[in-house]
């Protein structure tokens, strides 16, 4: 999840590079850097941190140009630094470029190149392309980006210049977004419309395994194998605030429906389905680690505390190792109980909250190994864990957590089968029984976010509404603990999350006539259990909307409304489960008319205690 831009006309080029890179900076900005052909070589600049570092660095050392590529980072391989920094290039300069994706076999790919006498000096997987590209390049630039992307797994999208060809820029799709801007004399690249918007409003949008040549005079498409194709212009007319919000009213919105494709990322790489094998070997766990481990303490905040709830559950299921889920501000002063064979797992989407970090000190102190579940690359929870285990969904705008939390439950399950697979507890038919499971989820989360209108009008019928109820059993009780948090963090209606079987020892006395309730229930073990509690509510007034993973008919008897998620292994039914949640919650808040995206009293990144 990071900026592309690149400029071929007559423009100086480098201020067109940096006010893209400007529109771009909410998707990434631990560095920044742009390489442009100055009539004589590529000449590069960058800088680590805020794009302001990359400017003041150019006006200490300007460059002249008509032609280049830019782009603005969000660490995925290799700490945020100068040298981790796009644009790479190939040792003699003769290919430059910037990539947004993750390319899967990055590793063999670099070991054939440096055996082949390629020097690498980034930690990057985006520095392989460079060499690769330099590697085919026989006669055309053409030619060496269809050799090269005939070698390459995974996502990217890429701008390419070359000192072979410095009157012409290309552009590359593979399973990650990137546009084409058209202009009279001049043409764009950008991995998002609103870096452009500003010169032009005629678009094309590149397909996955196409190839955009730009020049001066205009833009030929060709697909990897060469054939030309087609293009249909867009004429955009959103304003440059929608436009960062890709069409959406929210960030919050775009996230949510973005889930599909962070959580694609999140399986990148991780799982090498013909061998039924989790493939997670880059957190550097020893496996005897893993086989002694004999206690977990999960660690976390806020939604990434409810993530830790799943995990737990999920560990010790496939593990059957006791596991504890503590909320870091109480673990660090609980003086908990760390054997030398407990692994404490901390989970922060920032990797930057304060109380998460002192946990982990704590942990540290008391000699814990510890794995941090994060989602941002050289986070200081990334810095001090032992091990890492990054979710790779991007950076979150909104304060209300969502692609961050379903991409740690899917870290989660990767986590565990991993260890359960290391450990013998799991044979390989049963692994695969559920990475099969696994790959389905992006798809199903897609296939929820369809149905979003039917949670327009359940949200219309709570806008009058000052107390609801979630309640589940089992996992179904966690996500509804981070389903009430959603809501009540953005619309400000209070809810409470109740495990399905303790209401009636509690709070059922607050349930009258109209009362919503939303009833989760997907764990066919606990079905009938929380269908009388459903009962329970319904004698006493409520308006029971269910969520559930099977149409039965007892169910819409008992139900006011109901809504079906997709059929999976009921330890994964967490993330299809939380979508309806946080749609219910975006769309109440949204009809409140509230700054659904900065809620009050709320921050993204909690650094003080
Ligand atoms: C804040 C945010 C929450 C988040 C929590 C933990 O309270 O508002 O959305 O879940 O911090 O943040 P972390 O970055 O550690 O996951």
């Amino acid at each position: 999840m990071c900026g592309i831009v690149g400029y071929i006309g007559y423009r100086d080029t480098v201020p067109v590079l940096l006010n893209g890179l400007r529109r771009l900076e909410y998707r990434g900005y631990d560095s920044a850097g742009i390489a442009v052909w100055n009539e004589q070589q590529i000449d590069v600049r960058k800088a680590q941190g805020r794009l302001a570092n990359l400017e003041s660095l150019i006006e200490v050392s300007p460059v002249e140009a008509t032609i280049g590529i830019g782009h603005t980072r969000w660490a995925t391989h290799g700490k945020p630094s100068h040298i981790n920094s796009h644009p790479h290039t190939d040792v003699h300069r003769t290919f430059s470029i910037v990539h947004n994706g993750i390319i899967e076999n990055y590793l063999q790919l670099k070991d054939e190149l440096t055996a082949k006498g390629y020097v690498f000096v980034s930690e990057t997987d985006t520095e392989v392309i460079s060499h690769l590209l330099a590697d085919c390049y026989t006669e055309s630039v053409f030619d060496a980006v269809q050799k090269a992307t005939k070698r390459m797994r995974g996502a990217f999208a890429l701008a390419v210049l070359s000192i072979y060809e410095p009157d012409r820029l290309y552009a590359v799709r593979y399973a990650s977004p990137l546009i084409v801007g058209i202009g009279v004399g001049e043409q764009f690249i950008a991995s998002d419309i609103p870096a452009i918007l500003e010169y032009t409003r005629d678009v094309i949008i590149l397909n996955d395994g196409e190839v955009a040549i730009l020049t001066r005079d205009g833009v030929e498409v060709r697909t990897f194998e060469g054939q030309a194709v087609d293009c249909n212009l867009l004429k955009v007319d959103w304003d440059v605030s929608t436009a960062e919000k890709g069409g959406y009213e929210h960030f919050m919105l775009k996230e949510i429906h973005e889930q599909p494709s962070a959580l694609r990322k999140t399986l990148t790489g991780r799982i090498e389905t013909d061998y039924h094998r989790i493939k997670l070997d880059d957190l550097g766990m020893k496996v005897n680690d893993v086989k002694n481990i004999e206690r977990i303490h999960i660690v976390a905040c806020g939604t990434a505390f409810h993530a830790g709830l799943i995990g737990k559950t999920v560990l010790e299921r496939l593990l059957r190792v006791p596991v504890q889920t503590e909320i870091a501000s109480e673990y660090r002063y609980a003086n908990p109980i760390i054997t030398a064979n407990t692994l404490v797992i901390v989970v922060s989407q920032s990797g930057e909250t304060a109380d998460t970090l002192a946990a982990l000190r704590e942990a540290k102190r008391q000699g814990a190994n510890v794995l941090a579940i994060t989602n941002v690359v050289g986070s200081s929870v990334a810095r001090e864990a032992d091990h890492v285990f990054l979710t790779w969904a991007g950076p979150e705008i909104a304060v209300a957590s969502t692609k961050a939390y379903t991409t740690q439950l899917l870290g989660f399950y990767l986590i565990s089968l991993y260890f359960a697979q290391l450990r013998g507890a799991l044979s390989s038919i049963q692994i695969g029984d559920y990475i099969a499971a696994l790959q389905q989820i992006p798809d199903q989360v897609e296939h929820i976010l369809e149905s979003f209108e039917s949670f327009i009008s359940y949200a219309k019928q709570l806008n009058e509404k000052n107390n609801l109820f979630f309640i589940g059993r089992g996992t179904d009780y966690g996500v509804c603990l981070e389903g009430s948090l959603k809501l009540k963090e953005i619309s400000y209606i209070h809810s409470e999350a109740y495990a399905a079987g303790e209401l009636k020892h509690g709070t059922l006395a607050l349930i009258e006539e109209g009362t919503p309730v939303v009833a989760l229930l997907t764990q066919d073990d606990l079905f009938e259990k929380t269908l009388s509690n459903i009962k329970e509510v319904k004698a006493r007034g409520a308006n029971v909307l269910a969520i559930a993973n099977a149409d039965h008919a007892s169910l819409r008897d008992a139900s006011d409304a109901q809504f079906f998620i997709p059929q999976t292994n009921a330890l994964f039914h967490a993330i299809t489960a939380v979508i309806p949640m946080q749609l219910i919650a975006y769309y109440a808040a949204w009809l409140k008319g509230h700054d659904v995206d900065k809620p009050r009293n709320l921050a993204k990144s909690v650094t003080v205690e």
